[in-house]
């Protein structure tokens, strides 16, 4: 049974413009969350990680994959589901008011090809389910990036 956040991400992805479609998916997942302060994509580009759409303050653009929660998503090809994350050696403090994080890769044919990454300035603030609820998101997006054929 998908959520109804789910199936709202999921009528988003019938956009065919990567950017647009994404932007919206971004703008749905920090309205519909509370207590956030950050949601968007990293895009997996030139052998590092670069801000995709998002909404909140602005962020850092470039991620090395040696780097932060993002850097360890990517590497381990797994959720990052921090508490606190000024707990978590290397985190990229973007907005030094944020305390937990949720960091979520996209995965196409294997490959690691962008990162759902959603902070909160509360910590402990992301549950199991939420957890489970983006990445259903993140396969939904998955499949519309192959059914679209985009590319990054
Ligand atoms: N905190 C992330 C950096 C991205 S911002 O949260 C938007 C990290 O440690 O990789």
């Amino acid at each position: 049974m998908k959520t109804i956040l789910n199936k709202q991400i999921a009528a988003m992805l019938e956009e065919t413009d990567m950017i647009a479609a994404l932007a919206n998916v971004s703008a749905c997942i920090f309205t519909s969350y509370e207590n956030l302060n950050w949601a968007g994509f990293y895009f997996v580009k030139n052998d590092e990680l670069i801000l995709g759409p998002f909404q909140g303050k602005p962020a850092c653009t470039h991620i090395p994959f040696t780097n932060g929660v993002c850097g360890k998503c990517y590497r381990d090809k797994a959720v990052m589901r921090i508490d606190d994350v000024e707990t978590f050696p290397g985190h990229i403090a973007c907005d030094a008011a944020s305390r937990s994080e949720l960091c979520v890769p996209v995965i196409v044919n294997g490959e690691v090809i962008m990162e759902i990454d959603i902070d909160s300035p509360f910590r402990n603030r992301f549950t199991e389910a939420e957890e489970k609820e983006m990445l259903a998101a993140a396969e939904d997006i998955a499949s519309a990036f192959s059914r679209h054929s985009w590319k990054i």
